[in-house]
Protein backbone atom coordinates (compact mmCIF):
# COMPACT_ATOMS: atom_id res chain seq x y z
CA UNK A 1 0.00 0.00 0.00
CA UNK A 2 1.33 3.31 -0.71
CA UNK A 3 2.17 5.63 2.21
CA UNK A 4 -0.07 8.04 1.32
CA UNK A 5 -2.98 5.87 1.27
CA UNK A 6 -4.97 5.81 4.47
CA UNK A 7 -6.35 2.64 5.78
CA UNK A 8 -9.43 0.85 3.89
CA UNK A 9 -12.66 0.44 5.84
CA UNK A 10 -14.48 -3.25 5.15
CA UNK A 11 -18.37 -3.75 5.36
CA UNK A 12 -19.41 -7.21 4.89
CA UNK A 13 -22.43 -8.07 3.03
CA UNK A 14 -24.16 -11.20 5.53
CA UNK A 15 -25.91 -13.55 2.85
CA UNK A 16 -25.00 -17.56 3.84
CA UNK A 17 -23.02 -19.31 1.35
CA UNK A 18 -22.34 -15.69 -0.78
CA UNK A 19 -21.06 -13.37 1.90
CA UNK A 20 -18.43 -10.83 0.45
CA UNK A 21 -16.39 -7.86 1.94
CA UNK A 22 -17.07 -4.23 0.43
CA UNK A 23 -13.76 -2.29 0.42
CA UNK A 24 -13.76 0.92 0.85
CA UNK A 25 -10.90 3.44 1.00
CA UNK A 26 -8.31 5.67 -0.73
CA UNK A 27 -6.05 4.37 -4.13
CA UNK A 28 -7.72 0.94 -3.89
CA UNK A 29 -7.78 0.37 -7.82
CA UNK A 30 -3.89 0.11 -7.35
CA UNK A 31 -4.55 -2.99 -5.02
CA UNK A 32 -7.32 -4.46 -6.81
CA UNK A 33 -5.18 -7.35 -8.20
CA UNK A 34 -4.11 -8.15 -4.61
CA UNK A 35 -7.18 -8.12 -2.66
CA UNK A 36 -8.97 -9.96 -5.50
CA UNK A 37 -6.52 -12.32 -5.77
CA UNK A 38 -7.39 -15.24 -3.10
CA UNK A 39 -10.89 -15.17 -3.90
CA UNK A 40 -10.23 -15.74 -7.67
CA UNK A 41 -11.11 -19.53 -9.09
CA UNK A 42 -8.01 -19.32 -11.46
CA UNK A 43 -6.18 -16.15 -12.01
CA UNK A 44 -8.21 -14.95 -15.17
CA UNK A 45 -10.26 -12.19 -15.03
CA UNK A 46 -11.81 -9.67 -18.12
CA UNK A 47 -12.12 -6.10 -16.86
CA UNK A 48 -15.24 -4.40 -18.33
CA UNK A 49 -15.47 -0.85 -18.58
CA UNK A 50 -16.56 1.90 -20.46
CA UNK A 51 -14.58 4.85 -22.66
CA UNK A 52 -15.06 7.38 -20.17
CA UNK A 53 -13.62 5.31 -17.27
CA UNK A 54 -11.18 3.08 -19.10
CA UNK A 55 -8.34 5.49 -20.17
CA UNK A 56 -8.43 7.01 -17.19
CA UNK A 57 -7.99 3.71 -14.25
CA UNK A 58 -7.96 0.95 -16.91
CA UNK A 59 -3.96 1.12 -17.04
CA UNK A 60 -3.48 1.03 -12.97
CA UNK A 61 -5.95 -1.75 -12.62
CA UNK A 62 -4.27 -3.94 -15.01
CA UNK A 63 -1.07 -2.79 -13.59
CA UNK A 64 -2.05 -4.40 -9.98
CA UNK A 65 -3.47 -7.44 -11.86
CA UNK A 66 0.16 -7.88 -12.96
CA UNK A 67 1.84 -7.52 -10.00
CA UNK A 68 -0.32 -9.79 -8.15
CA UNK A 69 -0.02 -12.51 -11.26
CA UNK A 70 -3.21 -12.41 -12.86
CA UNK A 71 -4.45 -12.57 -16.73
CA UNK A 72 -6.59 -9.90 -17.22
CA UNK A 73 -8.31 -9.26 -20.39
CA UNK A 74 -10.47 -5.85 -21.19
CA UNK A 75 -13.44 -5.34 -22.65
CA UNK A 76 -14.69 -1.22 -23.33
CA UNK A 77 -18.20 -0.19 -24.05
CA UNK A 78 -19.85 2.98 -24.89
CA UNK A 79 -20.33 5.42 -21.77
CA UNK A 80 -24.48 5.53 -20.65
CA UNK A 81 -27.24 4.06 -20.63
CA UNK A 82 -27.34 2.94 -24.41
CA UNK A 83 -25.06 0.32 -23.07
CA UNK A 84 -27.39 -1.28 -21.17
CA UNK A 85 -29.84 -2.19 -24.55
CA UNK A 86 -30.11 -5.74 -25.65
CA UNK A 87 -28.58 -5.07 -28.52
CA UNK A 88 -25.35 -4.14 -26.94
CA UNK A 89 -25.68 -6.80 -24.21
CA UNK A 90 -25.59 -9.10 -27.22
CA UNK A 91 -22.31 -6.99 -28.65
CA UNK A 92 -20.60 -7.27 -25.23
CA UNK A 93 -21.16 -10.88 -24.81
CA UNK A 94 -19.91 -11.63 -28.50
CA UNK A 95 -16.60 -9.70 -27.36
CA UNK A 96 -16.17 -11.21 -23.54
CA UNK A 97 -16.38 -14.68 -25.45
CA UNK A 98 -13.82 -13.72 -27.85
CA UNK A 99 -11.69 -13.74 -25.45
CA UNK A 100 -11.74 -16.86 -24.76
CA UNK A 101 -13.27 -17.35 -21.04
CA UNK A 102 -14.02 -20.20 -18.90
CA UNK A 103 -15.85 -20.96 -16.34
CA UNK A 104 -13.18 -19.92 -13.59
CA UNK A 105 -12.40 -16.83 -15.22
CA UNK A 106 -13.83 -13.85 -13.32
CA UNK A 107 -15.44 -10.54 -14.68
CA UNK A 108 -14.35 -7.22 -13.39
CA UNK A 109 -16.75 -4.14 -13.53
CA UNK A 110 -14.74 -1.14 -13.55
CA UNK A 111 -17.33 1.92 -13.67
CA UNK A 112 -20.41 3.38 -12.95
CA UNK A 113 -23.96 1.87 -12.16
CA UNK A 114 -23.96 1.19 -16.31
CA UNK A 115 -21.08 -1.11 -16.35
CA UNK A 116 -21.78 -2.73 -13.02
CA UNK A 117 -25.54 -3.71 -13.89
CA UNK A 118 -24.44 -4.72 -17.66
CA UNK A 119 -21.00 -6.58 -16.11
CA UNK A 120 -23.01 -8.01 -13.30
CA UNK A 121 -25.79 -9.29 -15.94
CA UNK A 122 -23.36 -10.85 -18.06
CA UNK A 123 -21.25 -12.55 -15.21
CA UNK A 124 -25.33 -14.19 -14.41
CA UNK A 125 -24.98 -15.66 -17.91
CA UNK A 126 -21.78 -16.07 -19.67
CA UNK A 127 -20.97 -19.86 -19.72
CA UNK A 128 -24.49 -20.26 -17.19
CA UNK A 129 -22.76 -18.05 -14.41
CA UNK A 130 -19.22 -16.98 -13.26
CA UNK A 131 -17.97 -14.48 -10.69
CA UNK A 132 -17.69 -10.97 -10.67
CA UNK A 133 -16.36 -8.07 -8.91
CA UNK A 134 -17.29 -4.52 -8.67
CA UNK A 135 -15.03 -1.90 -8.91
CA UNK A 136 -17.51 1.21 -8.76
CA UNK A 137 -16.37 4.27 -9.91
CA UNK A 138 -19.63 6.86 -9.55
CA UNK A 139 -20.83 7.69 -5.99
CA UNK A 140 -23.87 5.94 -6.86
CA UNK A 141 -22.32 2.83 -7.21
CA UNK A 142 -20.12 3.08 -4.74
CA UNK A 143 -23.51 3.69 -2.19
CA UNK A 144 -25.85 1.70 -4.11
CA UNK A 145 -26.23 -0.20 -7.15
CA UNK A 146 -22.64 -2.09 -6.79
CA UNK A 147 -23.41 -3.56 -3.75
CA UNK A 148 -27.14 -5.67 -3.29
CA UNK A 149 -27.05 -8.21 -6.63
CA UNK A 150 -29.18 -6.67 -8.71
CA UNK A 151 -27.90 -6.72 -12.39
CA UNK A 152 -29.97 -6.11 -15.50
CA UNK A 153 -30.45 -4.37 -18.64
CA UNK A 154 -33.10 -2.19 -20.62
CA UNK A 155 -35.57 -3.06 -23.35
CA UNK A 156 -37.75 -0.89 -25.45
CA UNK A 157 -40.58 -2.46 -22.48
CA UNK A 158 -38.62 -0.27 -19.87
CA UNK A 159 -35.37 -0.47 -17.81
CA UNK A 160 -33.82 -3.26 -15.63
CA UNK A 161 -36.70 -5.68 -17.15
CA UNK A 162 -34.38 -8.22 -18.18
CA UNK A 163 -31.92 -9.28 -15.43
CA UNK A 164 -30.80 -11.35 -12.41
CA UNK A 165 -29.97 -11.28 -8.53
CA UNK A 166 -26.09 -11.91 -9.02
CA UNK A 167 -24.37 -11.00 -6.00
CA UNK A 168 -20.32 -9.86 -6.47
CA UNK A 169 -17.90 -11.93 -4.83
CA UNK A 170 -16.41 -8.61 -3.32
CA UNK A 171 -16.62 -4.94 -3.90
CA UNK A 172 -13.56 -2.53 -3.81
CA UNK A 173 -14.78 1.22 -3.52
CA UNK A 174 -11.60 3.57 -4.21
CA UNK A 175 -12.86 6.92 -3.11
CA UNK A 176 -10.24 9.15 -4.56
CA UNK A 177 -11.45 7.86 -8.22
CA UNK A 178 -14.59 10.33 -7.55
CA UNK A 179 -12.36 13.32 -7.90
CA UNK A 180 -12.89 13.16 -11.76
CA UNK A 181 -16.29 12.49 -11.53
CA UNK A 182 -18.49 15.38 -12.78
CA UNK A 183 -20.11 17.31 -10.37
CA UNK A 184 -23.51 16.73 -11.45
CA UNK A 185 -23.34 13.29 -11.71
CA UNK A 186 -21.70 13.25 -7.69
CA UNK A 187 -24.32 15.23 -6.72
CA UNK A 188 -27.25 12.87 -8.48
CA UNK A 189 -25.14 9.46 -6.10
CA UNK A 190 -25.72 11.76 -3.26
CA UNK A 191 -29.24 11.92 -3.51
CA UNK A 192 -28.99 7.74 -3.05
CA UNK A 193 -26.65 8.70 0.08
CA UNK A 194 -29.29 10.43 1.80
CA UNK A 195 -31.79 8.54 0.94
CA UNK A 196 -30.81 5.89 3.62
CA UNK A 197 -30.97 8.70 5.97
CA UNK A 198 -34.94 9.22 5.19
CA UNK A 199 -35.85 5.97 4.96
CA UNK A 200 -34.67 3.97 8.47
CA UNK A 201 -31.92 6.13 10.23
CA UNK A 202 -32.32 9.90 11.34
CA UNK A 203 -29.13 10.70 12.77
CA UNK A 204 -27.27 10.05 9.29
CA UNK A 205 -29.90 12.69 8.16
CA UNK A 206 -29.06 14.66 10.61
CA UNK A 207 -25.37 14.19 9.53
CA UNK A 208 -26.54 15.14 6.26
CA UNK A 209 -27.87 18.47 6.55
CA UNK A 210 -24.67 19.23 8.83
CA UNK A 211 -22.32 17.47 6.11
CA UNK A 212 -23.57 16.62 2.50
CA UNK A 213 -22.58 20.29 1.37
CA UNK A 214 -19.15 19.47 2.32
CA UNK A 215 -19.43 16.22 0.73
CA UNK A 216 -20.35 17.21 -2.41
CA UNK A 217 -17.75 20.41 -2.69
CA UNK A 218 -15.31 17.59 -2.59
CA UNK A 219 -14.04 16.98 1.30
CA UNK A 220 -12.47 13.31 1.19
CA UNK A 221 -13.53 12.82 5.20
CA UNK A 222 -17.29 13.38 4.43
CA UNK A 223 -17.10 11.45 1.27
CA UNK A 224 -15.82 8.19 2.93
CA UNK A 225 -17.83 8.71 5.71
CA UNK A 226 -21.17 8.70 3.80
CA UNK A 227 -20.03 5.84 1.41
CA UNK A 228 -19.12 3.57 4.57
CA UNK A 229 -22.13 4.22 6.44
CA UNK A 230 -24.31 4.20 2.99
CA UNK A 231 -22.89 0.60 2.49
CA UNK A 232 -23.48 -0.53 5.51
CA UNK A 233 -27.24 0.37 5.63
CA UNK A 234 -27.57 -0.70 2.08
CA UNK A 235 -25.32 -3.98 3.29
CA UNK A 236 -27.93 -4.98 6.37
CA UNK A 237 -31.19 -4.03 4.24
CA UNK A 238 -29.89 -7.01 1.50
CA UNK A 239 -28.71 -9.54 4.48
CA UNK A 240 -32.51 -9.13 5.22
CA UNK A 241 -34.54 -9.47 1.84
CA UNK A 242 -31.80 -9.82 -0.58
CA UNK A 243 -34.81 -11.09 -2.96
CA UNK A 244 -36.88 -8.04 -1.82
CA UNK A 245 -40.06 -10.39 -0.68
CA UNK A 246 -40.32 -8.87 2.81
CA UNK A 247 -41.44 -5.10 1.59
CA UNK A 248 -37.69 -4.60 3.19
CA UNK A 249 -35.46 -4.10 0.66
CA UNK A 250 -38.13 -2.50 -1.62
CA UNK A 251 -37.73 0.51 1.20
CA UNK A 252 -34.89 1.19 -1.02
CA UNK A 253 -37.24 2.13 -3.70
CA UNK A 254 -37.75 5.89 -1.22
CA UNK A 255 -38.60 8.13 -3.97
CA UNK A 256 -38.34 5.71 -7.13
CA UNK A 257 -42.10 5.43 -8.12
CA UNK A 258 -41.92 9.26 -8.36
CA UNK A 259 -38.59 9.66 -9.92
CA UNK A 260 -39.51 6.85 -12.78
CA UNK A 261 -42.41 8.85 -13.44
CA UNK A 262 -40.06 11.88 -14.27
CA UNK A 263 -37.28 9.67 -15.53
CA UNK A 264 -39.76 8.09 -18.01
CA UNK A 265 -41.08 11.46 -19.33
CA UNK A 266 -37.46 12.66 -20.03
CA UNK A 267 -36.68 9.60 -21.72
CA UNK A 268 -33.99 8.41 -19.43
CA UNK A 269 -31.50 10.90 -21.34
CA UNK A 270 -29.77 13.26 -20.09
CA UNK A 271 -31.91 15.93 -19.14
CA UNK A 272 -32.74 13.95 -15.57
CA UNK A 273 -30.05 11.68 -14.34
CA UNK A 274 -31.38 8.40 -11.93
CA UNK A 275 -30.11 10.18 -8.69
CA UNK A 276 -31.49 13.26 -9.31
CA UNK A 277 -34.83 11.98 -10.24
CA UNK A 278 -34.34 9.56 -6.92
CA UNK A 279 -33.57 13.25 -5.49
CA UNK A 280 -36.89 14.51 -6.53
CA UNK A 281 -38.96 11.60 -5.98
CA UNK A 282 -37.69 11.75 -2.66
CA UNK A 283 -38.95 15.36 -2.36
CA UNK A 284 -42.21 14.44 -3.35
CA UNK A 285 -43.07 11.39 -1.66
CA UNK A 286 -42.53 13.31 1.64
CA UNK A 287 -44.75 15.85 0.29
CA UNK A 288 -47.46 13.43 -0.53
CA UNK A 289 -46.78 11.80 3.16
CA UNK A 290 -47.28 15.30 4.91
CA UNK A 291 -50.32 15.80 2.76
CA UNK A 292 -51.76 12.77 3.55
CA UNK A 293 -51.57 13.48 7.12
CA UNK A 294 -48.98 10.81 8.06
CA UNK A 295 -45.83 13.04 8.12
CA UNK A 296 -45.12 16.13 9.92
CA UNK A 297 -45.10 19.04 6.98
CA UNK A 298 -42.27 20.14 8.98
CA UNK A 299 -39.74 16.77 8.12
CA UNK A 300 -41.16 17.45 4.35
CA UNK A 301 -40.15 20.73 4.15
CA UNK A 302 -36.81 19.87 5.93
CA UNK A 303 -36.23 17.03 3.07
CA UNK A 304 -36.77 19.73 0.00
CA UNK A 305 -34.70 22.21 1.86
CA UNK A 306 -31.89 20.23 2.15
CA UNK A 307 -31.88 18.33 -1.04
CA UNK A 308 -32.58 21.89 -2.99
CA UNK A 309 -29.63 23.48 -0.70
CA UNK A 310 -27.15 21.31 -1.92
CA UNK A 311 -27.96 22.25 -5.50
CA UNK A 312 -30.35 18.77 -6.87
CA UNK A 313 -33.01 19.79 -8.55
CA UNK A 314 -36.46 19.42 -6.40
CA UNK A 315 -38.61 21.30 -8.27
CA UNK A 316 -40.21 20.03 -11.41
CA UNK A 317 -40.22 23.52 -13.44
CA UNK A 318 -35.96 23.18 -12.48
CA UNK A 319 -36.14 19.59 -13.99
CA UNK A 320 -35.96 18.04 -17.62
CA UNK A 321 -34.49 20.89 -20.29
CA UNK A 322 -36.39 20.86 -23.12
CA UNK A 323 -39.06 19.02 -21.23
CA UNK A 324 -39.82 21.50 -18.42
CA UNK A 325 -42.55 23.31 -20.22
CA UNK A 326 -44.71 20.05 -20.77
CA UNK A 327 -44.92 18.27 -17.26
CA UNK A 328 -48.70 16.62 -17.36
CA UNK A 329 -50.06 14.94 -13.91
CA UNK A 330 -51.94 12.11 -16.13
CA UNK A 331 -48.76 11.04 -18.27
CA UNK A 332 -46.83 11.53 -14.86
CA UNK A 333 -49.10 8.97 -13.10
CA UNK A 334 -49.74 6.91 -16.65
CA UNK A 335 -46.11 6.51 -16.26
CA UNK A 336 -46.22 5.55 -12.44
CA UNK A 337 -48.49 2.38 -13.21
CA UNK A 338 -45.99 1.36 -15.89
CA UNK A 339 -43.29 1.28 -13.21
CA UNK A 340 -41.99 -2.76 -12.95
CA UNK A 341 -43.10 -1.29 -8.90
CA UNK A 342 -46.84 -1.37 -10.05
CA UNK A 343 -48.90 -4.83 -8.72
CA UNK A 344 -51.48 -5.46 -11.34
CA UNK A 345 -52.20 -1.20 -11.97
CA UNK A 346 -51.84 -0.45 -8.42
CA UNK A 347 -49.01 2.08 -7.38
CA UNK A 348 -46.58 1.04 -4.89
CA UNK A 349 -45.43 3.84 -3.01
CA UNK A 350 -42.23 4.43 0.26
CA UNK A 351 -43.75 7.12 1.81
CA UNK A 352 -42.54 7.98 5.52
CA UNK A 353 -43.94 8.58 8.74
CA UNK A 354 -40.96 11.28 9.45
CA UNK A 355 -37.53 11.56 8.77
CA UNK A 356 -36.32 8.08 9.06
CA UNK A 357 -39.68 6.54 9.18
CA UNK A 358 -40.42 4.88 5.70
CA UNK A 359 -42.83 2.55 4.75
CA UNK A 360 -44.25 0.61 1.91
CA UNK A 361 -47.76 0.84 0.85
CA UNK A 362 -49.70 -0.11 -2.42
CA UNK A 363 -52.64 2.03 -0.62
CA UNK A 364 -52.45 5.76 -1.71
CA UNK A 365 -55.39 8.14 -2.53
CA UNK A 366 -55.74 9.03 -6.32
CA UNK A 367 -57.35 12.04 -5.71
CA UNK A 368 -54.81 13.20 -3.19
CA UNK A 369 -51.68 11.59 -5.64
CA UNK A 370 -53.34 13.68 -8.42
CA UNK A 371 -53.72 17.28 -6.36
CA UNK A 372 -50.28 16.62 -5.12
CA UNK A 373 -48.52 16.36 -8.58
CA UNK A 374 -51.21 19.19 -9.98
CA UNK A 375 -49.42 21.30 -7.79
CA UNK A 376 -45.97 20.43 -7.92
CA UNK A 377 -46.23 21.35 -11.55
CA UNK A 378 -47.35 24.43 -10.72
CA UNK A 379 -44.92 25.42 -8.21
P1 LIG B 1 -23.11 5.78 -15.24
O1 LIG B 1 -22.60 4.43 -15.02
O2 LIG B 1 -23.75 6.08 -16.56
O3 LIG B 1 -21.94 6.83 -14.98
C1 LIG B 1 -22.19 8.19 -15.19
C2 LIG B 1 -21.13 8.84 -16.08
O4 LIG B 1 -19.95 9.05 -15.31
C3 LIG B 1 -20.71 7.99 -17.27
O5 LIG B 1 -20.49 8.84 -18.36
C4 LIG B 1 -19.37 7.40 -16.83
O6 LIG B 1 -18.52 7.12 -17.91
C5 LIG B 1 -18.82 8.51 -16.00
N1 LIG B 1 -17.89 8.10 -14.94
C6 LIG B 1 -18.01 7.03 -14.13
N2 LIG B 1 -17.05 7.05 -13.19
C7 LIG B 1 -16.28 8.14 -13.44
C8 LIG B 1 -15.15 8.71 -12.82
N3 LIG B 1 -14.63 8.19 -11.69
N4 LIG B 1 -14.62 9.82 -13.35
C9 LIG B 1 -15.16 10.39 -14.47
N5 LIG B 1 -16.27 9.93 -15.08
C10 LIG B 1 -16.81 8.81 -14.57
O7 LIG B 1 -24.20 6.22 -14.15
P2 LIG B 1 -24.47 5.83 -12.63
O8 LIG B 1 -25.24 6.96 -12.08
O9 LIG B 1 -23.25 5.39 -11.93
O10 LIG B 1 -25.40 4.55 -12.76
C11 LIG B 1 -26.70 4.65 -13.31
C12 LIG B 1 -27.16 3.24 -13.60
O11 LIG B 1 -27.21 2.50 -12.39
C13 LIG B 1 -28.55 3.17 -14.22
O12 LIG B 1 -28.52 2.28 -15.32
C14 LIG B 1 -29.41 2.57 -13.11
O13 LIG B 1 -30.47 1.79 -13.61
C15 LIG B 1 -28.41 1.73 -12.37
N6 LIG B 1 -28.73 1.46 -10.97
C16 LIG B 1 -28.67 0.18 -10.55
C17 LIG B 1 -28.93 -0.13 -9.24
C18 LIG B 1 -28.79 -1.55 -8.76
O14 LIG B 1 -29.13 -1.83 -7.60
N7 LIG B 1 -28.30 -2.44 -9.57
C19 LIG B 1 -29.25 0.88 -8.33
C20 LIG B 1 -29.30 2.20 -8.78
C21 LIG B 1 -29.03 2.49 -10.12
N1 LIG C 1 -31.22 0.12 -5.60
C1 LIG C 1 -32.29 -0.65 -5.07
C2 LIG C 1 -31.87 -2.00 -4.59
O1 LIG C 1 -30.73 -2.39 -4.69
O2 LIG C 1 -32.70 -2.72 -4.13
Amino acid sequence: MSARASPARTVRVDLAGRAYDIVIGSRLIDRVGELAAPLLAAPRVIVVSDDVVAPLYGARLAASFKEAGIEAGNVTVPAGESSKEFAAFGRLMNDLLDRRPDRKTTLVALGGGVVGDLTGFAAAVLLRGVDFIQVPTTLLAQVDSSVGGKTGINTRHGKNLVGAFHQPRLVIADTDVLDTLPHRELLAGYAEVAKYGLIDDAAFWDWCEAHGAALVAGDPAARACAIEHSCRAKARIVAADERETADLRALLNLGHTFGHALEAETGFGPDLLHGEAVGAGMALAFDLSAKLGLCPAFDAERVRRHLSAVGLPVRLRTIGGDNRRRWDTARLIDHMRGDKKAEAGRLTFVLARGIGKAFVTREVDMAALRDLVDAAIAA
